[in-house]
């Protein structure tokens, strides 16, 4: 109750304030990588990098092997935002002096990939790195989207609901009409009953009368 009565209230919010819930801000939490790729200078210089977005050099990483936690303050954060529930083609490289910047890895990076409560997601590849990144407004978000997919289905519901309820007082019109107009008939048909009854017995009566000289024309005779 309480969690629908949330998810309404965010509901709302979104739609009023829609710019402040659109930008989920995502955050380096932790980093090691397993290898460098430069082998002339001994220190490299690592960078994130999301398609068509600026360079995020990361200069405290030097070292392989190392675990590297961030707080989320640092001045190169954050790393990225999701305005959208679009992936982002992401990735971490490694500047390189003399031929194109070397990949450590480049992948799909999506909003739903954040699925633990606490808004972490761990991103590993063999050999290279292991990344955690931190996204709190990714978890609400997909939240909310469960929460509008469950409206709809209560939209659906309600519909169906009204649809049968319509149904069902059409129907009972229908038959209370149905009922009236078999009663008519029937009282109807009662009263021809009854009349060809009383004209019967009459013609009955005249008979008798004829039988027994009592007619009205007997006296002529
Ligand atoms: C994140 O979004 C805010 C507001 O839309 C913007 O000012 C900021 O530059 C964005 N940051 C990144 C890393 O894209
Ligand atoms: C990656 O780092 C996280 C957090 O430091 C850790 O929990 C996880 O086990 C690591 N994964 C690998 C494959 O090393």
């Amino acid at each position: 109750m309480a969690s629908r009565w949330n998810s309404r209230v965010s509901i709302i919010f979104l739609f009023c304030f829609p710019e402040l819930l659109l930008s989920a801000v995502v955050t380096l939490d932790s980093l090691e990588i397993y290898t460098t790729h430069e082998w002339l200078t001994s220190t490299p210089t690592v960078y994130f990098k999301c398609n068509e977005e600026k360079k995020t050099v990361l200069p405290d990483v030097k070292k392989a092997h190392a675990v590297y936690h961030f707080k989320g303050e640092e001045s190169f954060q954050p790393l990225t935002n999701f305005t959208s529930k679009k992936c982002k083609r992401c990735g971490f490289y490694e500047k390189d002096r003399i031929k194109f910047d070397d990949v450590f890895d480049e992948w799909e990076f999506c909003p739903s990939d954040f699925t633990s409560p606490n808004g972490i997601y761990i991103h590993s590849k063999d050999k290279e790195f292991n990344a955690t990144f931190l996204c709190d407004e990714c978890v609400k978000k997909v939240d909310n989207l469960d929460g509008d997919s469950h409206h709809h289905n209560e939209g659906h519901g309600v519909q169906w609901y009204i649809v049968i309820i319509v149904v069902s007082i059409v129907g009972s019109i229908l038959l209370m009409m149905g009922v009236f107009v078999a009663y008519k008939y029937w009282l109807k048909r009662k009263r021809q009953q009854e009349q060809a009854r009383f004209l019967k017995l009459f013609e009955e009566e005249d008979d008798i009368e004829d039988d027994l000289g009592l007619g009205p024309l007997s006296d002529s005779i």
